[in-house]
């Protein structure tokens, strides 16, 4: 009960999916949660429901791909609760395109989100940590398409491939100059969120055939749940991983196995 106390964390996409299950599985633990997304409505009933639960958390309104939301994340964050130790750079969109069918908008859009959504939350979150003399931790959600190819998601591809070494970069400059910050990526394999029903519906599929389908291709046979990350994300968040840093940590029933 009781891993995260005395901790504040904000996680990026929380309103949904993965981020969602962070945030309930991190304000179980006893952090005090910072809900940042686009989606409002999503957003302030999860801090409700966590609130109702006995949780501490509440709703900002975040683009992470737009600077001065960020400033105002990190800026609401401490008027709160007067430090951030956590901050999970979760928020993601993906687009079922190939390299030859990527236009130019499609890439400057996800790589917006994906990629520049996670650069300008780790460099505002190692401003806003690297003098509060406590614990912190960054975790950035990268995918097994961050470590391995889909010919069919050309641009989800190169931007998880850049939240992968952008954490270790990330990861050494702390180490470096001596901050109580570690970097982490976590790298999931399908996960059944409203990204994979978008995906379903962009391959002309059910979700039920979708899904069977890309679980066959995980040799474990089915594909995960959005807590199956959410216990990754918490070891890397709390002090459990305290030699941890720079480190990739790969969650996809056996995906890139093969
Ligand atoms: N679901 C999977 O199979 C899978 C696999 C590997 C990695 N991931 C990654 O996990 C992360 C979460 O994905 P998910 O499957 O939970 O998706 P999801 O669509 O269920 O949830 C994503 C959340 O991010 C929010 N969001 C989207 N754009 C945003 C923006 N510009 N600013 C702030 N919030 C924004 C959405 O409103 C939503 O609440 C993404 O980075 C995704 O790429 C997902």
């Amino acid at each position: 009960m009781d891993r995260l106390q005395g901790k504040v964390a904000i996680v990026s996409g929380g309103a949904l999916g993965i981020g969602e299950a962070d945030c309930l599985l991190f304000a179980r633990e006893g952090a005090k949660v910072v809900i940042g997304d686009i989606n409002v409505e999503a957003g302030e009933n999860l801090a409700s429901r966590i609130r109702d639960e006995g949780g501490e958390a509440s709703f900002f309104p975040l683009d992470v791909a737009k600077e001065e939301d960020w400033l105002d994340m990190f800026k609401y964050t401490l008027s709160t609760y007067g430090k951030v130790n956590i901050l999970i750079n979760n928020a993601g969109v993906s687009l079922g395109k190939d390299i030859e069918a990527t236009t130019l908008d499609d890439w400057n859009w996800l790589m917006g989100i994906n990629s520049t959504g996670v650069f300008l939350g780790t460099k505002y979150a190692i401003a806003h940590m690297k003098d509060n003399g406590e614990n912190c931790s960054i975790v950035n959600r990268s995918s097994i398409d961050g470590q391995v190819g889909e010919s069919g998601l050309a641009a989800y591809c190169a931007s998880k491939g850049s939240v992968t070494i952008l954490t270790k970069s990330a990861a050494l400059c702390c180490g470096e100059k001596g901050y109580k910050i570690r970097v982490n990526s976590v790298h999931p394999g399908y996960v059944h969120t409203s990204l994979t029903e978008k995906e379903a519906a962009d391959a002309g599929m059910s979700k039920e055939d979708y899904f069977a389908k890309v679980g066959k291709m995980h040799p474990i046979g089915y594909i995960g749940k959005p807590m199956d990350i959410a216990y990754a994300d918490i070891f890397l968040a709390s002090d459990e991983s305290m030699f941890s840093t720079g480190s990739e940590i790969t969650v996809d029933g056996g995906w890139t196995a093969q």
